[in-house]
């Protein structure tokens, strides 16, 4: 009797089997859980550069797919301000589809700070690092001229062996500025090179490129309208396409003077007559070269008197460990480049 109850056991045992894991595959096939991040190509690149955080917003794959990746690239150092800084800009990206956010510190060691937002931050991030030498940091000369360089280092990298098309815009987004959501649904579109009005700069209530048919003939701007590109940083946006077919392209330390930067840039890529311009043909100011006050911490303890330790600013930790970063190898070419080059 105990015999043929066990023999009935071992018949059924694999069709037992068979049910589970026909059931297992199936759940495995559901849909991803909202952990999965938005879009943004993935945010591969290196061993911890890139790290797609979590987002919260569920899967909304299908309509965005075909929208192109925008990507922020961002220069940030550490300063009091910082997180403050970088907690506006990830509240307001957070909410694009597809954006990639490239934040670059200007730093020798990639900071706990940094690190842990990024992580945190809920969309996808590349987290990169190379200091400014410090011969370079003084007033008056042009800043994060290595960063915005290291940034288009990694994107070249990421996608020089991909087949076109790769749909993607390039955007300088400092960390300081403020950006509306609509300014990213006109960049999206940005066939080469895209323009528009940025707000409180040039001494002025805004800067911006003069239309007439549809084309850019001039600048309406407060300083040095002699620029051949009389543009802020936050006025203009590149095709991923054509930062890959100028593969020189780079923002230059030799022979730059304060304020020329944009220009020299898009000389490199770009004529005035080829430009697209957005914003209603460059009649609203959708961002603004907002700039944040220089805190008072004038009372501020010289030693640690706080029962507990709040993190405001990187600069202790990233003082105290200046770790080796895996992901030097991305900008380590651009600056090898720029030593060669002065
Ligand atoms: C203006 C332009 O808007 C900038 O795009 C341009 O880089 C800058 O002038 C310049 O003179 O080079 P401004 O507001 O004066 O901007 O400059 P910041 O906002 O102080 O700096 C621009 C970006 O570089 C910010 O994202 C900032 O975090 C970063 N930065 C600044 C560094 O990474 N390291 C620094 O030592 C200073
Ligand atoms: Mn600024």
């Amino acid at each position: 009797m105990k015999s043929q109850l066990f023999s009935r056991f071992l018949l059924l045992l694999p069709w037992v089997l068979i049910v589970i894991i026909v059931l297992d595959i199936d759940s495995s096939r559901a849909p991803l859980p909202a952990l999965a991040p938005r879009g943004g190509g993935g945010g591969g690149g290196g061993s911890g550069g890139a790290r797609p955080a979590a987002a919260r917003a569920p899967p909304q794959r299908r309509p965005e797919a075909a929208l192109p990746t925008i990507y922020a690239i961002t220069p940030t150092y550490s300063r009091p301000v910082q997180k403050a800084e970088l907690t506006r800009l990830a509240n307001t990206f957070r909410q694009v589809a597809r954006l990639h956010w490239i934040l670059v510190e200007d730093a020798a060691a990639r900071s706990e700070l940094v690190s842990r937002f990024v992580a945190g931050a809920g969309l996808p991030c590349t987290h990169l690092h190379v200091p400014t030498p410090r011969r370079y940091k003084r007033p008056g000369l042009p800043r994060a001229t290595e960063q915005r360089n290291a940034g288009l280092a990694w994107l070249r990298q990421r996608h020089q062996h991909l087949p076109p098309p790769q749909p993607g815009v390039l955007f300088f987004a400092d960390d300081d500025n403020t950006y509306s959501l609509e300014l990213f649904q006109e960049m999206r579109t940005t066939r080469k090179v895209s323009v528009w009005p940025v707000g409180l700069v040039g001494g002025r209530r805004y800067e911006r490129p003069v239309v007439e048919n549809g084309k850019v003939v001039g600048w309406y701007t407060g300083w040095r309208a002699d620029r051949p590109f009389a543009i802020d940083m936050a006025g203009f946006a590149v095709s991923l396409q054509v930062i890959l077919s100028h593969p020189k392209a780079v923002f230059k330390r030799r022979g730059s003077q304060p304020g020329m930067q944009e220009s020299d840039f898009l000389k490199q890529i770009t004529t005035v007559e080829e430009l697209e311009p957005k914003a209603n043909n460059c009649t609203k100011v959708l961002v603004w070269h907002t700039r944040t006050e220089k805190v008072n911490l004038a009372n501020e303890p010289k030693y640690h008197l706080d029962t507990v330790n709040i993190e405001l600013t990187s600069s202790e930790q990233s003082l105290k460990k200046k770790r080796a970063s895996s992901f030097s190898l991305s900008w380590a070419p651009e600056e090898r480049h720029q030593k060669i080059a002065r």
